[in-house]
């Protein structure tokens, strides 16, 4: 190793980072891109003679080159919390009256307005100013782990720069952002995707989410992500304001939007909302709204937290667009739970970024609501979904050529007589072999969130149900026995097959509650199905539990149970779990070994309110550290936790003499057990 190559590497890094900046961050590049590379490779030639040298951090290693397993998954120091979404200017002030009636009288008030970016957002901690982890959103409290894809976005700095000056008070922060893709490198991105006959992704938003969860950070680091960042966190406590703090962002070496205004009175905040709504269109990049952030740092700590969103920030949402179009037709299209929904055919028309022939009618007692017949002009919206809707009827251009419809008696796909429960507003195929319930189901099952077989996607799975191959989960599993008729299908051929096969392969390696999420039960959704796995540890334990047993699970209502139990009563589904477990997939898991900390193994009892959390988020961090809350206070409970306007329970634990935890130290406990 020799000392020259190294000052020249450290020297060819700071080079090499302040370009980028001045490239990703700025767009003020100020050499040529031949100028950049030489400098580059001039990098990676003495990294490559001089490994010793090469560190996590050096512009060279933003692009690794393992794969991902399996993202691990991390917990958030802060929660990562959403806003509360307000549509009107009245809403406003109503968020304006709360802010107030949260401080003394008469407090002076400012507003930090941004733009919402309509991306995903991120976590990025920078321990002794290098970037750490980045982390995404996940359920709040813990996100997945997508470093190695998030290294790969030349606008997030792996240094900070100018991290001297500051090296004391930022010792370890956190900064919040939205990772985003600009819509003309959408396009490009689906274009390329048609030619080479990949799904399409349906919005930017849809494109960066699916980017950074991608296994490949080559591929990752190949789409055109970039990041604005809104938010900085920082234990220390040294900033003063949010607006100072996004100064110091930039500093920092990171992108802010510059869009950004700060107001000293609501009033001022709704006429920025109203001038950041006329720049939408004009954008290169989708916002749905604006962000409304109370600026003191001290007034937002004062405000605190209610359920999941923080009390001094709101977003202000953007009207959804809307288009006008004929409706051709209404087709009724089967669900796999058997439900059977209307849907619009449309005159194709242009709306946000795609093309919409399409769109949800939701039922029939909605149709009949809303007065809409085939040959009407509607008004159809895309709103924070993904799938447009019908909003309304323009009655006033109604011809005498409207027609209204009828909900049909048979279902579309199978024939079977429908059925409509009398507590719903659906109408139900009651024919579990209904192909088209079959579809729904095996589509699920193969989905991202479910099995993750790559490859298995609607085209394929219509044609091998139409073709007779498959019809219930285990099917998928016996495919590689017709390996030869598959290969000999049109369009398809050997390698498609092969790699389809080693994707089925694959799935068998998802865990548990990934497998129970899969099996498509009704009111199982992910977060369920996680929730039961990690509670009863394997099908068995779930399949004799009874309805009480499940519904003592914290957050598993009578409904799940009921569908539960309803589920495991029907023996072809016993015996489907049984051909399941034969061919491998998983129906056990692990206990999670927890790590001692405070709040393992002891009984906590919750009381008055928490200002930075819902008694709901302090229960889920509590049994995430392997506690239990209970409701009352007896000689078990190890503490209790009294928030404000505490009453009787703090009284009972002060007779029985059970220790007493404030907001403060509870919440400085669970940073220490989360570590
Ligand atoms: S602040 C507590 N600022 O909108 C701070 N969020 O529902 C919360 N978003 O999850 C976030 N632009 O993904 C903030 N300028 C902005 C934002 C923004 C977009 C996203 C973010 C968040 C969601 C809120």
């Amino acid at each position: 190793m020799s000392a020259p190559a190294e000052k020249r590497i450290n020297e060819l890094r700071a080079v090499i980072n302040e370009h980028d900046y001045k490239y990703y961050v700025l767009a003020q590049p100020d050499i040529s891109d031949e100028e950049y590379d030489s400098l580059y490779k001039e990098l990676e030639k003495l990294e490559n003679e001089n490994p010793a040298l090469i560190t996590p951090d050096s512009p060279t290693q933003r692009v690794g080159k393992d794969l991902t397993k399996e993202f691990a998954t991390i917990p958030h120091r802060f929660p990562m919390l959403s806003l509360a979404n307000s549509y009107e200017e009245s809403e406003l002030h109503d968020f304006d009256r709360r802010v107030r009636e949260g401080l003394s009288a008469g407090e002076k008030v400012e507003y930090v307005v941004e733009f919402k970016i309509d991306g995903v957002s991120i976590n990025l901690n920078y321990t002794g100013g290098r970037l750490k982890t980045a982390t995404t959103r996940g359920d709040g409290f813990e996100g997945d782990d997508v470093t190695a894809n998030i290294k790969t976005i030349r606008s997030v700095p792996l240094l900070l720069k100018n991290f001297e000056k500051h090296r004391e008070e930022l010792a370890d922060i956190e900064v919040r952002g939205e990772i985003y893709m600009e819509i003309d490198e959408f396009k490009k991105l689906n274009t390329e995707r048609a030619e080479k006959g990949e799904k399409l992704f349906a919005n930017p938003r849809n494109s960066a989410a699916g980017t950074i969860k991608m296994q490949d950070p080559r591929i990752v680091a190949s789409r055109p992500l970039k990041i604005f960042t809104y938010y900085l966190l920082n234990s220390k406590d040294t900033g003063t304001t949010h607006f100072k703090n996004l100064e110091l962002l930039k500093k920092l070496g990171f992108r802010v939007n510059s869009h950004l205004k700060l107001c000293g009175s609501i009033s001022d905040v709704i006429e920025v909302c109203s001038e950041f709504e006329k720049l939408r269109d004009s954008l290169p990049y989708e916002i749905d709204g604006a962000v409304i952030k109370v600026n003191s740092l001290t007034q937002q700590r004062r405000l605190g937290t209610i359920a999941k969103s923080p009390r001094w920030a709101v977003a202000y949402k953007f009207r959804a667009k809307q288009a006008k179009t004929m409706l051709k037709g209404i087709t009724w299209q089967v669900g796999r739970t058997g439900a059977i929904t209307p849907v619009a055919e449309l005159d194709p028309v242009f709306l946000a970024g795609s093309t919409i022939s399409r769109a949800t009618l939701h039922n029939y007692d909605e149709i009949k609501r809303k007065d809409i017949r085939v040959n009407d002009i509607v008004i159809i919206e895309k709103g924070g979904d993904v799938i447009p809707k019908v909003v309304s009827v323009e009655t006033s251009s109604r011809k005498d050529d409207s027609i209204p419809t009828q909900p049909p008696s048979v279902c579309p796909s199978c024939g079977s007589v429908l059925f409509k429960p009398e507590s719903e507003v659906a109408y139900y195929c009651e024919n579990t072999m209904c192909p088209e319930q079959i579809k729904g189901r095996l589509s699920h099952f193969a989905s991202r969130g479910a099995m993750d077989i790559e490859g298995l996607g609607d085209a394929l799975i219509d044609l091998f149900v139409d073709m007779g191959f498959l019809h219930s989960y285990d099917d998928i599993f016996e495919l590689y026995t017709r390996r030869d008729e598959l290969i000999a299908i049109e369009r398809l051929g050997e390698k498609s097959i092969s790699n389809l096969l080693a994707s089925i392969e694959e799935c068998k390696k998802q865990p548990f509650s990934k497998v129970l999420f899969a099996l498509g039960i009704r009111y199982v959704g992910a977060g369920v199905a996680k929730k039961l796995a990690s509670q009863f540890l394997s099908i068995d334990k779930l399949i004799s539990a009874n309805e009480d047993e499940i519904s003592s699970v914290y957050e598993i209502g009578p409904s799940i149970s009921k569908s539960l139990s309803k589920f495991f009563e029907d023996e072809h589904n016993v015996k489907l779990v049984g051909k399941l477990r034969q061919h491998g997939l998983n129906f056990t898991e692990e206990k999670k070994e927890i790590e001692e900390n405070f709040f393992l193994n002891k009984t906590f009892v919750l009381t008055g309110s928490l200002s930075n959390m819902s008694r709901d988020e302090a229960t889920e961090k509590i049994s995430s550290l392997g506690g239990k809350v209970s409701s009352s206070v007896s000689k078990k409970t190890f503490a209790i936790i009294a928030g404000e306007e505490a009453g009787s329970k703090l009284e009972k634990a002060r007779s029985l003499n059970v220790r007493i935890l404030n907001e403060e130290e509870f919440l400085r406990l669970l940073e220490e057990g989360s570590q």
